[in-house]
């Protein structure tokens, strides 16, 4: 089985370069280049070039690139589907995803790119936002879009506006949100992503709220700064410690399956299926295969 990690999903806006080079050398699992809400409107088309130019000129090595569309549907999301299919990004997020009759259509066209251009088919990956009313409830057709997608994210700041609800500093306001989207991610087993973390200063905090989304299920976190992006990475890769559990439990179930035991006694504790496969999803995780 082949696990991409996505720990950390470095945002920047697409019309700043000097950023799109920097984050080139952050060996991070993945830049976002943006078009959308963090570029000014007469700076779109500026964006969209020195997107495409960055991705045709650049050498990431092992990061990921993709790029924030403006949103389905939009006069500006097709300008940006037309600069950037050419360049071969890695795949494109879609902000304020609510439906899934917009990402399939969107899959099929990457689909007819990818035959026209020669590339691989589902060479393009697809992650949603979700970070609307809308789009919460609609998390389940979303999920089963299309085969293309890999991961949602959730998006804290656009959802908490169109609830009505207000930003607090325990994000008990979000806590419903951020486990629906870990829920329906694992349900199609995509990945989920947490929101960003604002306060650029408070690494402590950046780093508590990490251990949080991770307990609650999320596989990775957005980024917004480079020096977020240490933190999250280290946050989201599993110890050597939760490493060396895993691989010791799966060692003694198959050692029990081989004797034909199901469920068994291990370390004092009873250990079933859904142990083991939280074991094995450390492993994956963690790059090791099993
Ligand atoms: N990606 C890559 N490089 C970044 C970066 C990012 N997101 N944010 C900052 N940097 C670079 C700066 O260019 C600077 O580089 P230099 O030392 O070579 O000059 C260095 O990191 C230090 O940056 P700093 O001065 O601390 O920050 P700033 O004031 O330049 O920028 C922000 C602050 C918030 C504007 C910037 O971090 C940013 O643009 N973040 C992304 C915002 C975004 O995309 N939002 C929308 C999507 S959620
Ligand atoms: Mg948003």
């Amino acid at each position: 089985m082949s696990y991409k990690p996505r720990r950390a999903l470095l945002f920047m806006p697409a019309d700043d370069l000097h950023k799109i080079s920097k984050a080139a050398t952050l060996d991070v699992d993945c830049i976002v280049m943006d078009l959308e809400d963090g570029v000014a409107p007469d700076r779109k088309s500026a964006a969209r070039q020195t997107a495409a130019q960055a991705l045709q000129t650049l050498t990431f090595g092992r990061t990921e690139r993709l790029v924030r569309l403006n949103p389905l549907n939009t006069a500006e999301c097709e300008a940006d589907l037309r600069a950037l299919l050419p360049a071969v990004p890695d795949g494109f997020v879609v902000p304020k995803a609510e439906d899934a009759v917009g990402l399939s259509a969107l899959s099929a066209r990457l689909a007819t790119f990818e035959r026209e251009a020669d590339l691989p088919q589902g060479k393009f990956t697809l992650i949603a936002i979700i970070e609307t009313a809308r789009g919460m409830v609609a998390l389940r057709e979303i999920a089963a879009s299309t085969p293309r997608l890999s991961a949602l994210i959730f998006g804290a700041e656009d959802y908490t506006s169109s609830i009505g609800a207000q930003r607090t500093r325990s994000g008990t306001e979000i806590l419903y949100a951020r486990s629906a989207v870990v829920l329906h991610a694992a349900a199609a087993n995509l990945q989920a992503i947490d929101t960003l973390f604002t306060d650029l200063e408070d690494m402590e905090g950046l780093q508590a709220d990490c251990t949080f989304a991770r307990q609650l299920g999320f596989t990775g976190k957005l980024a917004i700064h480079p020096k977020q992006v240490p933190i999250i990475q280290a946050a989201f890769t599993p110890s050597e410690a939760e490493i060396a559990a895993a691989e010791r439990l799966l060692a003694a179930y198959r050692a029990n399956q081989a004797a034909g035991v199901g469920v068994f006694a291990y370390e004092g504790k009873m250990v079933d299926m859904p142990m083991i496969r939280a074991a094995q999803n450390v492993l994956l995780r963690a790059g090791r295969t099993f």
